[in-house]
């Protein structure tokens, strides 16, 4: 695992690294459902919203919860399930009624009172607590709730949200949210969004956070823990930051440099798409990094081209979606891409000199050059190195194609018109054929699909 993830860490790492990661061959696939998480989500319903009230306790890990999801049935539904991992869960209503409830793996199955029908609007209360548990992925990383310190922290890709909220927890389901979290005084509680009030009861703060723009479960965060939680602006754009004390020096000039990547990223890709902003860094052994939205979390004093990486996930994995897991390489390629095009806009090497470096690796190098991109074939690969370096290689040789105007217009374009929504590999390729005029399809085959050097 240390391996990955420590070209999360630092990219450029990946010079040092030879991995074992095989993969399954394969043409261009085009799945109508999610192969790798195939018991995560409800295609029975679509969310609209969660309102989530968190208490916490970190001296003894207890979390109690109030989870009101408001959602729009796709289909009739005589019964219908949420993904939550662990916890006690003490009471459900559907539409204010009380509902009949039970466990299965990973999830809460839930009978309403009444029958919904398709395209019905209802809202499902749901109250449960514990002692929410850190998840351990396919690939071996550590996500979910994870305890620190002085508090906590919740990362979610691919499915550790569910380690603390009842949710559709699948990307192709994006919601808004509204997140409340109730700490002991002196304790901050960060959330995605912006920080709409804070309020002290008795011995105990509650933080409101809210994120308005559609966001899948795996981009929530909840960060609890010691630090200044310091609020700034990007322009008219409203930041909240929040160091933990011991990563406050290390992280200070990368975390300083924020606005002045937003307004660089702003200036390829189009506006920010989200109406705040800010970063987490908080210790904890999670060896990466998460582009929680609005509001990246870095489990470690991150350098700059790091920043850089979760700030480009902003547009590319946080307002456009991914809608199956699969097609990991729209984020992790394109937010790779933009590392080495901003080193080379800042008097770094040039985006072409670290392909053609990385383009000598033989096509013996094991872990490198596999999995393809575009079909990591099992999950435990999502992360895998090829998934960012051979992924970001592509868009450098479609750079090499088709001119840096095309590309960037392509990235621009995949932007804004997918904004706070989804998109699909063969949607990529249908709009590089589009903005060059040109006949991509066996260039992206080739660089995506095929096995081995392209
Ligand atoms: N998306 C994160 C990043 O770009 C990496 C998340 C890794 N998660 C995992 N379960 N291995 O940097
Ligand atoms: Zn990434």
């Amino acid at each position: 695992m240390s391996r990955i993830s420590r070209l999360l860490v630092v990219p450029f790492a990946v010079l040092a690294l030879a991995g074992g990661v095989v993969a399954t061959a394969a043409a261009a696939p085009k799945q109508p459902s999610e192969p790798f998480f195939p018991r995560s989500g409800n295609r029975g319903y679509d969310v609209k919203h969660y309102d989530v009230n968190l208490g916490y306790q970190p001296r003894s890990g207890m979390l109690t919860a109030r989870d009101v999801v408001e959602a729009r049935a796709t289909t009739g539904l005589r019964k219908f399930s949420l993904d939550l991992d662990g916890l006690k869960v003490t009471s459900v209503s559907v539409d204010g009624e009380a509902a009949e409830y039970s466990r299965g793996r990973g999830k809460v199955k839930i009978v309403p009172a009444t029958r919904i029908t398709k395209g019905e609007a209802f809202t499902v209360e749901l109250r449960y607590q514990g002692t929410p548990r850190k998840v351990i992925d396919p690939d071996g990383s550590t996500e979910g709730w994870y305890r620190t310190k002085d508090g906590a922290v919740a990362v979610g890709e691919p499915v550790g949200t569910a380690a603390w909220l009842a949710c559709n927890n699948a990307p192709r389901d994006k919601a808004s949210f509204d997140i409340e979290i109730a700490v002991p005084a002196g304790v901050k509680a960060v959330s995605n969004g912006r920080l709409v009030s804070r309020h002290r009861v008795g011995g105990r703060v509650r933080w409101s956070w809210s994120e308005p723009k559609p966001m899948a479960t795996y981009l929530a965060l909840v960060d609890i823990g010691n630090g200044k939680l310091v609020q700034g602006h990007v322009g008219k754009l409203p930041t909240w930051t929040l160091v933990d004390p011991q990563l406050a020096k290390a992280s200070r000039a990368a975390i300083g440099s924020l606005p002045e990547i937003i307004r660089w990223e702003s200036h390829i890709y189009g506006p920010y798409p989200f109406a705040a902003a800010g970063s987490v860094v908080d210790v904890a052994k999670l060896e990466y990094a998460l582009e929680t939205q609005t509001r990246p979390i870095y489990a470690f004093a991150p350098d700059r081209t790091t920043v850089v990486h979760e700030t480009a996930h902003q547009w590319f994995g946080d307002s456009v979606s991914l809608e199956r897991w699969p097609n990991i390489w729209l984020n992790e390629g394109l937010a790779t891409w933009t590392q080495w095009y901003y080193a080379e806009q800042h008097g770094g090497r040039s985006a072409q000199q670290v392909f053609a470096e990385l383009y000598r690796r033989p096509a013996s190098a094991t872990g490198f050059w596999d999995p393809p991109s575009g079909h990591p074939g099992q999950a435990k690969n999502l992360f895998a190195v090829s998934t960012y370096v051979r992924g970001a290689m592509t868009l450098q040789a479609l750079r090499t194609k088709i001119g840096t105007h095309d590309l960037l217009r392509i990235l621009r374009t995949w932007a804004t018109e997918r904004r706070y929504g989804h998109g699909d590999i063969e949607d990529f390729i249908a709009l590089a054929n589009r903005v060059s005029g040109e006949h991509l399809r066996g260039f992206f085959h080739r660089w995506l699909f095929e096995r081995g050097k392209p």
